[in-house]
């Protein structure tokens, strides 16, 4: 795991972006592994000025998303998928049928679950893959005892995960369901690389835990330290609890990686 702590979050959220956008150039047809949340809003905005300004191209790549909610339809402004189309898949020159968000209004759930790997599959495996982080240490919605072998499937919401996310059900609680479709921890695991942005003192504690804690289902990101091209960017107020800072500081002055990065 390599870390970078940016100032602040316009500059952790820019460097993310970057780290898509050079990925994007080198890859042409990279499958992207893509993340919803507030987090990710200005990460999208950064890659859709790319695009405009600078003439990133989409036409060649796949996405993935990582989840969605079950019970809620694609067209619902709620669905991850709309999310998508709001920030990203409209405004850039995608092909939608490139384009893949789980389905969480299948009928047969666990066979579309099982497509989705499927399809991930024939795509040759994601290439980069977008993390953000739940307060509760979920990738996607890997909540708490998610095994890490786990692949693309149906799981029950934590009730901080759901508390967390009703300002996008009209802030009614009871709006928000009780079950998601996700890609699993090991299906995570299986991108070649993996980029975490997390931003905000609220994600300090399970930044702390991602990085410096020991392996544990009860906190999916953990799993994270068992890969091995897995960047992580943070702002100050997402590193507050790391105790290690020292460290992490004298490796962004002398890793080389870190020092491409940051130049
Ligand atoms: C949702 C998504 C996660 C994402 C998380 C972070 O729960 N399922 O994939 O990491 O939101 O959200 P935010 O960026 O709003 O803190």
């Amino acid at each position: 795991m390599k870390i970078v702590i940016c100032p602040n979050v316009e500059q952790a959220t820019l460097l993310a972006a970057r780290v898509m956008e050079d990925a994007l150039r080198q890859t042409p047809d990279i499958t992207l592994g893509l993340a919803t949340g507030r987090t990710m809003e200005k990460v999208y905005a950064a890659l859709v000025q790319a695009h405009r300004d600078r003439g990133l191209d989409f036409s060649h790549c796949q996405s993935f998303n990582l989840d969605e909610y079950v019970g809620i339809s694609p067209s619902s402004t709620q669905s991850y998928r709309a999310y998508m189309h709001t920030h990203l898949f409209s405004r850039v020159n995608i092909a939608l049928s490139a384009t893949h968000v789980p389905d969480g209004m299948a009928t047969d759930l666990a066979a579309r679950c099982a497509g989705y790997e499927k399809a991930l599959h024939a795509c040759g495996g994601v290439g980069l893959q977008l993390l953000g982080l739940g307060e509760n240490g979920h990738i996607g919605f890997n909540e708490p005892f998610s095994a890490f072998t786990s692949r693309t499937r149906v799981v029950t919401l934590d009730p901080a995960t759901r508390e967390q996310n009703r300002s996008m059900f009209d802030d009614d609680l009871a709006q928000v369901p009780y079950h998601a479709v996700t890609m699993g921890v090991g299906t995570i695991l299986d991108a070649r690389r993996i980029v975490v942005l997390a931003t905000g003192a609220a994600k300090a504690r399970v930044v702390a835990d991602m990085i410096e804690g020991p392996l544990t289902a009860s906190i999916s990101a953990t799993a994270l330290q068992m890969h091995a091209n897995c960047l992580v960017i943070t702002d100050e107020a997402a590193a507050t609890a790391l105790t290690r800072r020292a460290f992490i500081d004298h490796l962004m002055q002398h890793d080389a990686e870190l020092q491409g990065l940051l130049s």
